[in-house]
């Protein structure tokens, strides 16, 4: 029986998986923080989906970082977190319901989005309730259409939630949303796998 996407990534934690995302993403994560954050002054910072909080830690160390928060809905990701990193914030919730207190400059996510009914209507709520004007979202996917040798992986992993779009409906999303200077490419792309989709827009 499959289980929802925040279950499956629960018991990762307990099998030690999380630090395999950490290794498997970081050329991404790292192309898409250079690329967000070359041209921003004091920025503050929200990883949607931060796992065990990798991401949130590498970014509060950028000299302009002034404020770096994580929210998970894994309850095993976020204690992991909290547990070694007692500077940052992290909230453990759901990332269609929840909205930071205090709006950012910049938000994050890696390999997430998809692990939700309606990726349109999750990233209007990015859009709406995270971001101050002229904000930015940056967004990386594996799991999509053009690459297609992730395609098995609902089955392969078990989980009942994984909505698979091609790039241009990706990039329509943001689009439909209202972002502005939607841009995407492709990272770490070889024989047998397309790349990371990095998708992302100013608002
Ligand atoms: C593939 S992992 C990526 C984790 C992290 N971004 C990384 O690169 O290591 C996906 C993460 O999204 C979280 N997630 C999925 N759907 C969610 C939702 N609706 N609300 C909050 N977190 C969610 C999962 O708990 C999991 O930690």
């Amino acid at each position: 029986m499959k289980k929802i996407p925040t279950e499956v990534f629960n018991n990762w934690v307990t099998l030690g998986k999380d630090k395999g995302m950490q290794q498997n993403h970081s050329k991404a994560v790292e192309n898409m923080i250079s690329y967000a954050t070359q041209r921003l002054k004091k920025f503050s910072f929200i990883d949607a989906g931060c796992g065990n909080g990798w991401v949130v830690r590498n970014v509060s160390k950028i000299e302009n970082c002034i404020s770096a928060t994580g929210i998970d809905g894994a309850f095993n990701m976020i204690e992991k977190a909290k547990k070694e990193d007692p500077l940052n914030n992290y909230f453990c919730d759901n990332l269609i319901q929840w909205s930071p207190s205090e709006k950012v400059d910049l938000v994050h996510s890696m390999e997430v989005l998809y692990y939700v009914e309606k990726p349109e209507s999750l990233i209007h709520h990015i859009y709406s309730n995270w971001l101050k004007d002229k904000a930015r979202l940056i967004i990386g996917i594996d799991f999509y259409f053009e690459n297609t040798n992730s395609h098995d992986w609902p089955e392969k992993f078990g989980i009942s939630m994984m909505q698979l779009f091609d790039e241009s409906t990706w990039k329509s999303f943001l689009i439909n949303v209202g972002f502005k200077k939607v841009e995407s490419w492709r990272v770490g792309a070889k024989k047998n796998w397309s790349g990371t989709l990095i998708l992302t827009g100013t608002k």
